[in-house]
């Protein structure tokens, strides 16, 4: 069974102080479900992602999808959780449960509060492996880590870093919905200043996302049961690659999972790297982006730096990567992040990204990421004709 994405609803990432989880949520499913053309009752399921991890009170929140809804009362809710992840989770979730043929129009929507939590940091280190990486004190730390690992393998790679900043700030300049809205030039992101402080080894604040509040809500529905709409884009495959959750246990300079996770989306949808249009993929850090490039086959591992300084990745080049701003510049709010990203892809196939446009895009890639490379999802999307 074939399936699609036939309408979205997008709030902007941004430190929204007088929302919570449930009004972020209301402020998505209904014009969703709109915007797809379908009727509360028309839905046969609903995947939440909500990773939560501490930063709300309010645990169970499943049900929270229907306070605005009536319709959606009684419908079977799930809330998936696989870290920063878990948008992708219940994407794939609800193009499963399609597939199977269970369901025919599936509801995803997915959110997170962050702002408010003084701790942040500390909550996000708690997806790392405890036992071993409780020395963590924020995920900061974590990526800073891998950093060092990655440079000690392959050579001081930090102008690249600076290069993945300033275009994923540069992109997010024309999304609307981008929390960061700021050029950075790339002297600012290469150097330590009051304004570009160090946060953890070798990363400044312009390599980290920041922490955000957003929802971010999709249909997925049947080719079928979809006829009838006017918008719609095609799944075209989806793959899910778990690692082992220590570090320990991995080679930290390359990200396996990932690389597995592209080579089986791949080989799913019948495509190649050389199909696809653009990417959308996990910046958490610029060196989670830098080590994606190598990743997804894109260059030979320790070359990503290639990529980005021959301008691969910008808006004009052969794989423009992160046209939304990416998380960098658009905001991580973890549940929701990866519900935006097939949004964010979604539009550029509809033509309907606005200044963010790539024209006549016809494939696009996600690959968004739980952890330290532990939970890998890579979906293509593809433009129907
Ligand atoms: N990149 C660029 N600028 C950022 C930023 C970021 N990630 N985070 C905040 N800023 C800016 C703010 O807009 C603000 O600018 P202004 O002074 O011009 O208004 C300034 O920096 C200070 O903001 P503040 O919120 O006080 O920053 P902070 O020092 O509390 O937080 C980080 C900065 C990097 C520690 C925080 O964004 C963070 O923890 N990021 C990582 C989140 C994370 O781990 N996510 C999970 C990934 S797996």
């Amino acid at each position: 069974m074939s399936t699609c994405i036939t309408g979205f609803a997008h709030t902007a990432f941004s430190r929204w102080e007088n929302e919570d989880v449930e009004s972020l949520l209301g402020m998505v499913i209904n014009p969703a479900l709109e915007d797809a053309g379908v009727e509360a009752s028309d839905v046969d399921a609903v995947y939440l992602s909500h990773f939560n991890g501490g930063f709300s009170d309010q645990a169970f929140t499943s049900s929270l999808v229907m306070q605005n809804s009536p319709g959606l009362r009684f419908k079977p809710v799930t809330r998936v959780e696989n870290a920063c992840a878990s948008g992708s989770a219940a994407v794939h979730a609800a193009v499963r449960a399609v597939e199977s043929g269970k369901a025919r129009c599936v509801l995803v929507a997915g959110v997170e509060k962050m702002t408010h939590a003084k701790n942040a940091g500390e909550l996000l280190a708690r997806a790392c492996y405890l036992k071993e990486e409780s020395r963590f004190g924020s995920f900061v730390d974590v990526f800073a880590q891998i950093t060092i690992k990655y440079f000690e393998t392959w050579g001081d790679h930090s102008e690249a870093l600076a290069l993945i900043a300033q275009k994923n700030h540069e992109n997010g300049m024309k999304n609307p919905l981008a929390q960061l809205r700021k050029p950075f030039t790339t002297d600012f992101c290469r150097t330590v200043s009051d304004k570009n402080p160090v946060i953890s080894g070798e990363l400044k604040l312009s390599d980290c996302s920041p922490v955000s509040d957003g929802a971010a809500a999709l249909v997925v529905c049947s080719d079928d049961f979809a006829t009838s709409r006017q918008r719609k884009v095609r799944t075209a495959g989806i793959s899910q690659v778990n690692d082992y959750l220590p570090m320990s246990k991995r080679d930290m300079s390359r990200l396996e999972g990932c690389a597995l996770a592209w080579q089986q989306v791949f080989a799913a949808s019948g495509l190649s790297l050389d199909d696809l249009d653009l990417v959308e993929t996990h910046d958490c850090f610029t060196t989670a982006e830098l080590m994606q490039y190598e990743a997804m086959g894109l260059t030979d591992y320790g070359q990503g730096a290639t990529a980005i300084k021959q301008g691969w990745t910008r808006h004009d080049g052969k794989l423009p990567m992160n046209l939304s701003g990416g998380l960098k510049s658009k905001g991580h709010p973890i549940g929701a992040t990866g519900v935006s990203m097939h949004i964010m892809a979604a539009r550029q196939l509809l033509d309907e990204a606005d200044d963010m446009q790539k024209a006549n895009a016809r494939n696009a890639g996600i690959f968004n990421m739980g952890g330290s490379g532990v939970a890998n999802y890579c979906s293509i999307l593809q433009r129907m004709e």
